[in-house]
């Protein structure tokens, strides 16, 4: 049974499975993470570049961060020791940062969270590195795509279902696959918090949608097979079959009437090319 929970703006919130439901004042708080986040994201438009190295743009990601007055919040979760993930090409998510230089043809995803006075902006965006070729940018494109549909879906009354089955349809019309073992997730307070939400599912399935709620939508869709698999570092998801994969995340709200985007591009970068 699902169960919400109605939270004053300065509560202390636990992971304890309940769907938060926020007020106006933590409205105001996450629109400024939200922006913050997609703030960051149009930052590194212009450095996504052959040669550079994902080790740099995570090191512009925490100094942009912490020159905001927020603290990257992937930053020593769980281990993690990177101020984003950057996923390239076959990797599906939470890649890791390193040495290793983008190269002429790459397709890129980076995801940010900053963490601004107790709120989490959670949102990712692909980036084409020099000439990608179509069938990459046209992945690219559907999972744009896929997460603004996903986000129409996003209202009172409707359901989590809603929103995957959406998703699901467009990928998968589109001959693309839906990846199952991630999902969006509440947030706010907490990075991760209830419900799970799904981007492959069934109408009218899983929690009802109530004004109030905060949570991400991140669609990973695969130019192949959904299947993934984790590297032995223990973060990096990969496809199975080692096609492309892509994704884009943002951060919502749902309102009385629909829902409110907190992570959209100030510039309107919102999708490859910039
Ligand atoms: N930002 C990711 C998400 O969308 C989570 C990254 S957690 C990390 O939920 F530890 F891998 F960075
Ligand atoms: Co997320
Ligand atoms: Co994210």
């Amino acid at each position: 049974m699902t169960q919400y929970q109605t939270v004053s703006d300065n509560e202390t919130v636990l992971r304890d499975g309940t769907i938060k439901l926020h007020g106006p004042q933590a409205f105001e708080g996450m629109r400024r993470a939200g922006r913050l986040a997609a703030q960051t994201l149009d930052a590194l438009a212009p450095m996504v570049v052959p040669g550079v190295t994902t080790g740099a743009l995570d090191d512009f990601v925490r100094q942009f961060t912490l020159d905001a007055g927020a603290v990257p919040a992937t930053l020593g979760y769980r281990g993690y020791a990177h101020s984003c993930c950057i996923s390239i090409n076959h990797v599906v998510c939470h890649g890791i940062p390193s040495d290793k230089p983008l190269k002429d043809g790459d397709i890129v995803n980076i995801d940010v969270t900053p963490l601004l006075d107790g709120w989490h902006g959670d949102s990712s965006r692909m980036y084409l590195v020099g000439d990608v070729p179509l069938k990459a940018r046209r992945l690219v494109e559907v999972t744009y795509e896929c997460l603004m549909i996903g986000i129409e879906q996003a209202k009172p009354g409707a359901r989590v279902g809603d929103i995957g089955a959406a998703i699901q349809a467009h990928a998968e019309a589109n001959r693309y696959g839906v990846v199952r073992e991630f999902c969006g997730h509440g947030l706010g307070r907490l990075f991760h918090d209830s419900p799970e939400v799904v981007h492959a599912g069934r109408p009218g399935t899983g929690p009802v949608l109530k004004p109030g709620m905060f949570f991400t939508i991140e669609p990973m869709i695969n130019l192949g097979k959904p299947g993934v698999k984790m590297l032995d570092d223990g973060w990096t998801a990969v496809t199975r079959d080692r096609s492309l994969s892509a994704q884009f995340e943002h951060s919502i709200g749902i309102t009385e009437t629909g829902c409110e985007i907190f992570t959209l591009s100030p510039k309107g970068l919102h999708q490859p090319p910039y």
